[in-house]
Order: C-alpha cells, then structure tokens, then sequence
C-alpha cells in the first residue's frame, strides 16, 4: 500500500465517517442497473477499510443505507439487503484477520431477519478485535436517533432515575447509537452533493466535511488520502481565534520554548 509520507500519521482524525454515495449514477453512466453499482461500491468498502486499517484510522462510520432508502423501489431494496448479507457472509474471515471490530448503527430490528443474524455473528466473531472499528449504518436516521435519545431520557427523568439537571451535551451523546465511539472528525461525501442525509447531525458538529465528485465505486486509497492529507491542512479552531490555536501548539503547551 502506498501511503503517501505527506500524512503526519499523529495528526489523523479519530474517526472518519463516509456519505458513500453516486452507486446509481456510477453504474448509469455506464449503461448498466443501478445495483451493477452497489455491487461494484463493495470493492470501494473493502480498499477504504484496508487504507484506514493500514494507516492506524480507529473508527470508520460508512452510511450504507438510510432510513429513508427504505422508499427507494421494493427490487433495490431487496437487492441492498441481499447484497450486505453475502458481503458479511463473504468479508467476515478477512475482518477478523485484520483486526477489525464490526458494529451497526441505525434501527437494527428494521432489517430483515437474515441481515440481522449475519450481523450479529459477524460482530460477535469480530468483538474481541482491537484494530480498526468499522461503523455500518443501516436504516440509519439521524432525527430518529436523536428523538429516541430524548425519549430515553424523558423516561429516565419521569421514572426518577435521572435529574433533568444531568441532561447535558455528555449525557445526552451516551444515549446516541453512537455512545461508545468519539465524534467524527472528517467526514467525507463522494458523488457531488453537497448535503448531509440525515447523517450524524449531532455528531458532526464539529468535524471538517469533505465532499469529492469521485463516484464511491471508483473512490479508493488513493482519495481517502487526498481526504486526509486536506484534513490535515484545515485549522480546526472549535470557536477560538487563530491565535489562540496556534499558541497552544504543543511545543508550547509543553513549555520548551
Ligand atoms: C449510494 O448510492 C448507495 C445507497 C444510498 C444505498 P446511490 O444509490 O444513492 O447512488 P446515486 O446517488 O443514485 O447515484
Ligand atoms: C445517503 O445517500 C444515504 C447513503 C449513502 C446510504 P442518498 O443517495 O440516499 O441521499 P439523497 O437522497 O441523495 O440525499
Ligand atoms: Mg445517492
């Protein structure tokens, strides 16, 4: 794998999350069904996981499919649905080799019984994994996500095991599908659309957004580094000043002058 030595690989974001996008017109373009697309998107899923393994990236969040996929035409649907089953079925051993740890985001029990038993074997086979974890977001809905979150919460307070007082930004982030993983940092959309999706949208509050015009069946290693090596350039200022970044640069911080 060429990584390019442009990547200060201290620097890379904790976790990237992936808008896997353009499949239909990828496979459009070339006369053929937009499933012929989907298919072809798992060679991407399969470099991007090595590149983010290979590079030492803790976290990666793909959205394979979102809650409102669900109204796309019953025959992609079922085509999706038959699709990630055989890719767990087939992609597992080589997960659990690398090192790889699965888990699923999204409303797991909307899936169709088969996706949910590969799934949970897939992710019981890979949990005592400590490399790279990779985030599948299926029927996946930020609002949903975030309303069952406040539903939990209003539970808790009015069955008095919680304090409305202990309802902040930490607490209510520990009742998200995503509680046990760090917000991302980069967050990259192919296929050039400039939009979100109902991805995340409490998560990303402050990552750097990426967006390329590279279809995801033809995204590889190659642009995710592109992705990170922009990342790496970008002033996160998290509300501050210029100045005030640069002068808690660590050589500062550490007082060596
Ligand atoms: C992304 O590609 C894959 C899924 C949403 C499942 P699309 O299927 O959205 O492809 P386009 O955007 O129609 O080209
Ligand atoms: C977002 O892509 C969902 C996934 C990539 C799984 P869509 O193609 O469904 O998004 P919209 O409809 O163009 O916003
Ligand atoms: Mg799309």
């Amino acid at each position: 794998m060429n990584i390019p030595e442009s990547i200060d690989r201290t620097k890379l974001p904790a976790h990237i999350a992936i808008i896997m996008d353009g499949n239909g017109r990828w496979a459009k373009e070339r006369g053929e069904d937009r499933v012929y697309g989907h298919y072809e998107g798992v060679v991407s899923v399969r470099d991007i996981v090595d590149a983010c393994g290979a590079i030492g990236v803790g976290h990666l969040t793909l959205y394979a499919f979102s809650a409102e996929n669900w109204n796309r035409p019953q025959a992609e649907v079922d085509a999706l649905m038959e699709l990630l089953v055989n890719t767990i079925r087939k992609e597992v051993d080589e997960l659990k080799k690398n090192n790889v740890r699965l888990h699923v985001i999204g409303d797991f029990y909307s899936l169709p019984a088969i996706c949910q038993k590969e799934l949970n074997e897939a992710k019981e086979m890979t949990a005592m994994n400590t490399g790279l974890n990779l985030i599948l977001a299926l029927s996946y809905g930020s609002r949903n996500e975030i309303v069952r979150a406040a539903k939990m919460i209003a539970e808790k307070v009015a069955a008095g095991t919680m304090h409305i007082d202990d309802i902040t930004d930490d607490t209510f982030g520990q009742h998200l599908y995503t509680s046990q993983f760090p917000d991302p940092e980069l967050m990259i959309r192919t296929s050039g659309e400039y939009r979100i999706s109902n991805f995340l949208l409490y998560q990303l509050a402050y990552a750097e957004l990426y967006f390329t015009n590279v279809h995801w069946p033809d995204f590889r290693q190659q642009h995710l580094f592109e992705a990170i090596l922009n990342y790496q350039q970008r002033e996160r200022r998290f509300g501050k000043t210029s100045e005030q970044i640069q002068t808690i640069k660590p050589e500062h911080a550490q007082g060596t002058n």
